[in-house]
């Protein structure tokens, strides 16, 4: 019982002792354990690889236009895609199986009209630079053209049997 006298006192005490010397120390004492919220601001992973464009659902998990895939599939060759990109294995470009079901339309589409802008400003785009060392080229096609490619791709994916959602990866 009479223990909890002096607890109150000292603790009053310490607390004075650590405001008064707490001003001279304050940039170590911060070093210590507060990491968690330097860690919100730190470069440690660059800008969190978050793609504004690829919010939603995956674009193969929708029905595919076959009539503008096999358009597409022209393009595909005519727009110069397949010199660098093809399905099952990594040429300049990435694999393009199970690209549907990686990314959404939209981010596709951003990608295919604009992937020097890509490669700058989205953290998915400028991850693939990265890893493929190479910038993709703006082959010039209308956006009704990215479409009909789209298509060509999710047409692939179904034949390949890829339809399960696989994330940014
Ligand atoms: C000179 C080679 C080259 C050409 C031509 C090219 N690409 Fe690419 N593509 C790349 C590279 C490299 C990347 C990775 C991003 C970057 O570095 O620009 C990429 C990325 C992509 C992606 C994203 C792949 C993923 O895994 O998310 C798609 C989709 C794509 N290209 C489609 C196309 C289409 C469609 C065309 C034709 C209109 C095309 N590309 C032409 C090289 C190329």
């Amino acid at each position: 019982m009479s223990r909890l006298v002096p607890c109150g006192a000292a603790g009053l005490l310490l607390a004075l002792l650590l405001s008064g010397c707490g001003k001279a120390d304050a940039p170590s004492a911060s070093a210590s354990p507060s990491s968690s919220s330097g860690a919100l601001t730190s470069t440690s992973g660059g800008v969190a690889a978050v793609s504004k464009y690829d919010a939603g659902p995956r674009a193969g998990e929708s029905e595919v236009n076959e009539v503008l895939a096999e358009q597409g599939e022209k393009l595909f060759q005519s727009k110069g895609c397949s010199a660098c990109h093809t399905f099952g294995k990594k040429m300049s470009g990435p694999d393009l199986r199970g690209v549907t079901m990686r990314r959404t339309a939209q981010w596709m589409e951003n990608q295919i009209l604009h992937p020097e802008v890509m490669t700058k400003e989205d953290p998915i785009s400028h991850r693939l630079l990265g890893e493929m060392a190479l910038q993709m080229p703006n082959q010039g096609l209308a956006p009704g053209e990215a479409k009909a490619v789209i298509e060509y791709l999710k047409h692939e994916d179904r034949e390949a049997g890829v339809t399960t959602p696989t994330g940014t990866k």
